[in-house]
């Protein structure tokens, strides 16, 4: 050993020394922790939370028919079927009316939703185009589908 670093000629012993560096040791492991909580505060995971939810065989829903579904979440929507460049076009909108809640319902003949009370209209894309919740310019919520050899799935979440 070097005699110029012997720890005891200088004040400290190798216990000491021991119990110095496994304090910065702990407290190097203490900060670390404790930085790393701050950046998953500052910058959460997100997580992909969409659930798959089984609605129907598309075999089951012809042009002009619909299919009413909830989800897990509480929330109700109106699968539609519409034939798009000769093709079955499948998409879902909240049947809640976002001007003061009531049901609305899918006019297949004028390619709209309708909310009988006050008379506020959705095209087929659930944007509003008539009524209160157009002067609002409240849109019906979309719920996402996916159609996988024939069984049409929502995503919710
Ligand atoms: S609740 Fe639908 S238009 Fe008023």
């Amino acid at each position: 050993m070097c005699p110029a670093l012997k720890p005891e000629e200088n004040g400290i012993s190798r216990k000491g020394f021991i119990r110095s560096v496994l304090a910065m040791g702990g407290l190097a492991i203490s900060y670390g922790t404790f930085g790393a909580f701050i950046m998953r505060y500052l910058w959460p995971v997100k997580k992909n939370t969409k659930q798959k939810i089984y609605v129907s065989s598309a075999k089951n829903i012809r042009v002009g028919e619909t299919v009413t579904f909830s989800t897990p979440q509480g929330e109700t929507y109106i699968l539609t079927n519409r034939e798009v460049d000769g093709k079955n076009t499948f998409s879902a909108y909240s049947n809640r009316c976002p001007h003061l809640g009531c049901k609305v319902i899918w006019e297949h003949a004028s390619s709209r939703f309708y909310c009988p009370c006050h008379g506020g209209v959705f095209n087929e894309k659930g944007v509003a185009i008539a009524g209160p919740p157009a002067k609002a310019n409240q849109s019906l919520k979309k719920c996402d589908i996916e159609v996988i050899d024939s069984a049409i799935y929502a995503l919710s979440g």
